[in-house]
């Protein structure tokens, strides 16, 4: 007979005084218990935590959505903090009628509801060489996927006129950076959203309040926040963000240009370094995400081996085009040494690349747009380290 757990024979506090008040907490907070699952930076990464990056802590979150306090973070100098009565949207360039508008305009044009992943190109940069940083939460955490309430961009646009010779559009940040990236019209008219909501509530200040772009499927720097203005023009204005950085140096010296489209990906986030197994052998579950700017992920395989063999996962949660997935994988650990991989397959029928595929075609001077299987080897105790496997 085993001793009696005092945790069912004893009464716990909780059980013998009054709980809080329907008062106590106007803005609610996660159980204090939960008080680590937080942002997180690297300070070695960046010069200063200004114009710096944290990261969303995947491996502590399930389903699909992030919440909004913990959806990572990328200022290029720091959160504006802008007082919507004094902000200003303005549409100018190869428009009929040049247009101002405030945030209460904005708000009486028809609003749309998307779930959308935002992913910076730079998600997974430092992993291009080997293994670096030792979590999901480092290596694949410039990602959050949220529901944005947002004006299609096509509305303002069209409000304004825009002139037949028009090509592309500049959209550029209220922030001390004043942010820009030319971005083409035809993508501007097609899902564009100026978002002044995520999910349910208004941005938050970090997240570009009042209003933000959401550029869908495409990569994170040319979601501009706090968003003051938009020009339409007729070529691309070949800013810093699209020519210094965001560009992808090949191995022959020549630079990709103009790589919006985030392609599929997935991690697993359980088990992972930041979370190791401590149930010890016998039922075990392995989650993860999954996420395509071309579409949906119909599929994600798990191997356990290092990618020798690749087992179904199974989806579950909304399926929504370039939002994302996420996936189970329940199996009877033994208790070996296991290898640990995840492989996406979207809409398309595009399969996420090993680390040796991408490498061949783009080299190893890239930063951004790394995509490749991720390799978690865990160990007979359970830990996780990142490792990896070509
Ligand atoms: N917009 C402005 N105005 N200023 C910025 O520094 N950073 C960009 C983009 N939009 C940035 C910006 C980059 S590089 C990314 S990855 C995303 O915003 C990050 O969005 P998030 O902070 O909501 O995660
Ligand atoms: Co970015």
């Amino acid at each position: 007979q085993a001793a009696p757990d005092p945790a069912i024979t004893e009464m716990q506090p909780w059980q013998q005084y009054l709980g809080a008040g329907v008062d106590a907490s106007p803005y609610g907070m996660p159980s204090p218990h939960e008080a680590h699952v937080i942002r997180r930076n690297v300070p070695w990464l960046t010069a200063d935590s200004v114009s710096s990056i944290n990261f969303t802590p995947l491996h502590e979150l399930d389903g699909i959505i992030t919440p909004n306090g913990l959806c990572f973070e990328r200022h290029h100098s720091g959160v504006a903090e802008v007082d919507p009565g004094l902000h200003r949207l303005m549409i100018n360039g190869l428009v009929d009628t040049p247009m101002v508008f405030t945030v209460e305009d904005i708000m009486r044009f028809p609003r749309e509801n998307r779930t959308y992943f935002l992913e910076c190109a730079a998600n997974t940069g430092m992993e291009w060489r080997g293994a670096q940083l030792n979590g999901c939460q480092f290596t694949h955490g410039m990602i959050h996927n949220v529901v944005y309430t947002g004006v299609p961009l096509r509305l303002l646009l069209e409000e304004a006129g825009v002139r037949t010779n028009a090509a592309w559009i500049l959209p550029e940040g209220a922030d001390a950076s004043g942010m820009t990236r030319s971005i083409p019209l035809e993508k501007a008219l097609d899902d564009c959203l100026v978002a002044t909501h995520m999910n349910g509530e208004r941005l938050r200040a970090e997240q570009g309040y009042p209003m933000r772009l959401v550029v869908p499927g495409w990569e994170g720097n040319m979601w501009v926040k706090w968003l003051r203005r938009i020009e339409v023009g007729d070529q691309p204005w070949h800013h810093r963000e699209e020519t210094s950085k965001y560009t992808d140096l090949l191995e022959d010296g020549e630079a990709r240009r103009f790589t919006w489209v985030m392609d599929a990906k997935s991690v697993i986030t359980n088990p992972s370094p930041q979370a190791p197994i401590l149930h010890g052998p016998g039922p075990t579950v392995i989650t993860g995400v999954a996420w395509s700017g071309r579409g949906s992920i119909p599929r994600v395989d798990v191997s356990l081996d290092g990618g020798q063999n690749w087992n179904q996962a199974r989806m579950s949660g909304p399926s929504f085009d370039k939002s994302m997935h996420r996936f189970y994988y329940e199996f009877d650990w033994d208790g070996s040494p296991l290898l640990l991989q995840s492989r996406a397959m979207d809409s398309t029928g595009y399969v996420q690349p090993t680390k040796d595929q991408l490498r061949e075609i783009r080299g190893e001077n890239s930063i951004y747009h790394n995509n490749s299987i991720q390799t978690w080897a865990l160990s007979e105790d359970g830990t996780a380290e990142n490792v990896e496997v070509g």
